[in-house]
């Protein structure tokens, strides 16, 4: 079965407060975008790419990949899993989606390989997650703790999330009409009764979100340049 890749790329970065979308900010020599993007395109296995983009982008065409022949675009939504679903419209009926946030440039191939090969164990879907290592506190209302969370099975959730694309669709529909708050796409396929896998992942994964990861992407790229 064939792997196509989506990329959600409509957000407008309101916590980076940059003066263009998060994602076409420039580190180690080109877009964050255009790192995820070189990332998923040169991936053996990912059979074509596809990014939602917002409807005023006028940046997306100035890149040097978006002319690749294994990409598609399309219009995003409000939501990231409207931009998800936005995509998800044009992959084949029988294709695996891997979905990856554009704001994540340093995926490496071999988490791709790991996410791709866990499908034997795994076949309803899995995502790249991360043990949490910090000891977790609750909060009141007050900025105090109210508890210590037990972290024994607590994960933190990365993407790529790989999931069947016809499931995938019809879950998230289904979840966004029922008023679900999905800000991923496992929680979808969670909300329809379907445990997706945990997939150890490398902590460098990070999403670019605030102004000071950008310092931090910079350095993991330049580490895998190397
Ligand atoms: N995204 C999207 N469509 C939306 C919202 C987000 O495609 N309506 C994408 C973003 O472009 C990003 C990914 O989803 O690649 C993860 O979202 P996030 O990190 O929250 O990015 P933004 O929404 O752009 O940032 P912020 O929440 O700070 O505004
Ligand atoms: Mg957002």
């Amino acid at each position: 079965q064939a792997v196509v890749a989506i990329v959600p790329a409509a957000g407008i970065g309101s916590r980076m407060g940059a003066d263009r979308p998060k994602q076409y900010l420039e580190v180690c020599g080109q877009s964050i975008l255009g790192h995820t993007l070189d990332k998923l395109l040169s991936h053996p296995h990912i059979s074509h790419v596809i990014v939602a983009l917002h409807p005023n982008d006028n940046i997306f065409n100035t890149l040097p990949q978006a002319a690749h022949p294994k990409l598609t675009t399309v219009l995003g939504g409000g939501e990231r899993a409207d931009s998800v679903l936005a995509a998800l419209q044009i992959a084949p009926e029988h294709s695996w989606a891997l979905v990856h946030d554009a704001a994540r440039p340093c995926l490496t191939a071999t988490d791709i390989d790991k996410l791709l090969a866990s499908r034997v164990q795994f076949p309803q879907g899995a995502i790249l997650a991360m043990p949490v290592r910090d000891t977790m506190k609750r909060a009141n209302k007050q900025g105090e703790i109210s508890a210590t969370v037990c972290r024994d099975n607590l994960w933190h959730a990365l993407t790529p999330q790989l999931f069947p694309a016809a499931r995938l669709k019809d879950y998230l529909n289904a979840a966004m009409a029922a008023g679900v708050v999905v800000t991923d796409e496992a929680s979808a396929m969670e909300w329809a009764g379907i445990s997706p896998g945990l997939v150890s992942g490398r902590a460098d994964n990070i999403k670019v979100t605030h102004p000071d990861d950008l310092g931090l992407a910079e350095l993991f790229l330049m580490r895998a340049a190397k």
